[in-house]
């Protein structure tokens, strides 16, 4: 996908509104923050950093820089909590200069506080979404972002999958360019598509298979072997007829959609499609294509924090129920997966990872997901990390920084993995 990237005629001397995901966590324990609480009210500053790049560009270029973004899924204007105002604070620390908040989106204020400011500054407007049309993708909503600059950029990729009017409606009325971060992002995910070292081995997990299931379908296409660990394991066990008594497991994506579906017999239809394709590997039997485990740790709560109460189960050979078995939840993978898969991903070319292999917050569940995460950073292969839990879990075990590419974007990510040409690159494209 060649993308149109921001470059220097296309924004000297020019107001350029630039969108940015700035979604990130704070801490909200102060209400009223000081520029002295700013570094404790942003959690966590990637995205934020992510943006730096292409901010610092067209500031070297005399641009003034309009930026517009979103925070959290504020039901009422009126919300302070998910107002941008600290992350205007946090960001003008991290570019070393001041930046503008501006406590409106658009109309006379916005464009009052754009004009007044001089080449060479960076405003910073109020959360998009304290307007309901920024996610109706109103034109007239468009128009008024628009409005503001002379050329639009988007440097949100992981908000790009989302059809609103600062992503899709305003590229409508501005010449529209990628953003450097939004652009190495595109580049990185889609060479796992389109040329990946081989083998190249995907690894999923987390608890919700029904923001996943375009991408396992399509990844398990492109892999040669696709590792399934997390609580999404748990439909894959059901539907090959496993027991998995109280585990967690999404049957059905919610009953009002109008094609509602059945997850694990989507999971059940995607093991047998790959039933036949066979991966020989040295001390095993050939492998099936779709690996979930074979053995998993069971506790009866998350919270357990007894070792007495947790147990591994082998899935093929431990059949028996027992009362005791019935109380129980699978809370991680079990240590012979995780030796299966850590020989998997130490011979792989290029490994996608996305979603814990378990509860890792609790130390009795985090073996799987550390043992994944250390063969992963350890291998010789292209290793390309996403999604938030994913990143949180690698932070934690201290190897975040040990993989080749961080994708700060969840949602987005796996759209575009699942194949899909996500609304907001479509303006963008060559
Ligand atoms: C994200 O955090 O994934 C993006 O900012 C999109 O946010 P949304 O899911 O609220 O649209």
């Amino acid at each position: 996908m060649q993308l149109k990237i921001v470059n220097v005629s296309a924004i000297t001397n020019k107001t350029v509104l630039v969108r940015v995901d700035y979604n990130v966590p704070l801490n909200l324990s102060a209400t009223q923050p000081t520029v002295k609480d700013v570094i404790v009210r942003v959690k966590d500053d990637r995205r934020i950093r992510d943006s730096l790049e292409t901010i610092k560009f067209l500031l070297k270029n005399q641009a003034k820089v309009v930026l517009i973004a979103h925070l959290g899924r504020p039901k009422n204007p009126a919300d302070t909590q998910f107002s941008l105002e600290p992350v205007a604070k946090h960001l003008s620390q991290l570019l070393h200069q001041p930046v503008q908040f501006v406590p409106k989106t658009v109309g006379v204020g916005a464009q009052k506080a754009v004009t007044e400011a001089p080449p060479g500054s960076v405003l910073l407007l109020e959360n998009l979404r304290f307007h309901p049309e920024e996610k109706k993708n109103d034109p007239v909503f468009a128009k008024a972002l628009a409005k503001l600059a002379d050329v639009y950029v988007n440097e949100a990729f992981s908000a790009s999958h989302r059809s609103h009017a600062s992503i899709v409606g305003v590229t409508r009325y501005l010449p529209a360019y990628a953003g450097f971060a939004l652009t190495r992002e595109v580049s990185t995910l889609a060479s796992l598509m389109e040329k990946p070292k081989k083998p190249f081995v995907v690894v999923l997990g987390g608890a919700k298979i029904s923001d996943k299931v375009g991408a396992i379908t399509y990844l398990s296409k492109l892999a040669d072997i696709v590792l399934i660990g997390g609580a999404i394991a748990n439909n894959f066990l059901k539907a090959e007829g496993f027991e998995i008594y109280r585990s967690f497991v999404e049957e059905a994506s919610n009953v009002k959609a109008s094609q509602p579906q059945d997850y694990t017999a989507i999971a059940g239809q995607l093991v047998d499609q790959y039933k036949t394709e066979k991966i020989l590997k040295d001390g095993y039997i050939p492998l099936p294509k779709l690996i979930y485990p074979i053995d998993v740790v069971a506790a009866p709560s998350l919270e357990t924090h007894s070792q007495n109460q947790v147990q591994a189960i082998d899935l093929s050979h431990d059949m028996a129920d027992t009362d005791e078995k019935t109380q129980l939840l699978y809370l991680d993978i079990g240590p012979k997966t995780r030796k299966l898969f850590t020989e998997i991903i130490t011979g792989a070319g290029t490994v996608f990872w996305n979603g814990p292999m378990g509860v890792w917050e609790n130390e009795l569940f985090a073996a799987g997901t550390r043992s994944v995460a250390k063969a992963i950073v350890n291998s010789e292969a292209k290793t390309v990390l996403g999604g938030g839990d994913t990143i949180a879990a690698a932070h934690y075990f201290h190897y975040e920084h040990k993989f080749d590419y961080v994708s700060v974007a969840g949602g987005a990510a796996l759209e575009f993995l699942s194949g899909k040409m996500l609304p907001g690159l479509k303006p963008l494209v060559e």
